[in-house]
């Protein structure tokens, strides 16, 4: 699978078989959220892999109750150190999850395996669940498993309404 058939291919995925995920596979993800960028190559990005049903459960509370992630065999949560902030006042911790995230989620989808990004979760709660230390934020987390739905059609503004040129002057 070419990176362009992983982005094509990749859809959130709410619906899990009941099916673990092979060791292999996950351990495969975890390499390409490690490879992902960091500012200043921090390497301060942490992901942490939950697969017990008690703290899926807590997981699942933490995210208002969203029923997909009790669904799936594993949960990846993507957490980074909260104080670092870029010239461009970003924060660094925001910018280098979401980066591999993106990167597991496109292995996943290579490895067959279906993902779901969610941001609707509360950060205390989250984090006193899995001992998450005081400095560290979680930034996403995605529910992982095999698919048991393809997921919703897509819904994209057309390239024309999105890009362009030079100093805001339509791309296409
Ligand atoms: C920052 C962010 C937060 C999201 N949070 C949730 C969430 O909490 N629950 C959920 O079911 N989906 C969540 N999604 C998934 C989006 O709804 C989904 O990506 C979008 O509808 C496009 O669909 P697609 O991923 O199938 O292309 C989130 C996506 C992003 C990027």
């Amino acid at each position: 699978m070419t990176v362009y058939e992983a982005i094509q291919q990749r859809k959130s995925i709410r619906d899990f078989e009941d099916r673990q995920v092979e060791p292999e596979k996950v351990q495969r993800i975890l390499e390409a959220g490690n490879l992902a960028p960091t500012a200043r190559c921090s390497n301060a990005n942490r992901m942490i892999v939950v697969d017990t049903p008690e703290l899926k459960a807590k997981v699942q509370e933490a995210c208002m109750g969203q029923e997909l992630i009790g669904k799936a065999p594993m949960v990846l949560v993507v957490c980074s150190d909260s104080v670092r902030e870029m010239g461009c006042k970003q924060r660094a911790s925001t910018v280098d999850c979401s980066i591999a995230l993106s990167f597991m989620m496109l292995a996943a989808t290579q490895e067959g395996l279906g993902t779901c990004w969610i941001g609707g979760f509360t950060q205390e709660p989250l984090k006193a669940a899995l001992n998450i230390p005081d400095e560290y934020d979680v930034v996403a987390l995605t529910p992982l498993g095999y698919p048991a739905e393809e997921g919703r059609p897509r819904n994209r503004k057309p390239l024309e309404e999105v890009v362009y040129k030079n100093n805001w002057n339509p791309y296409f």
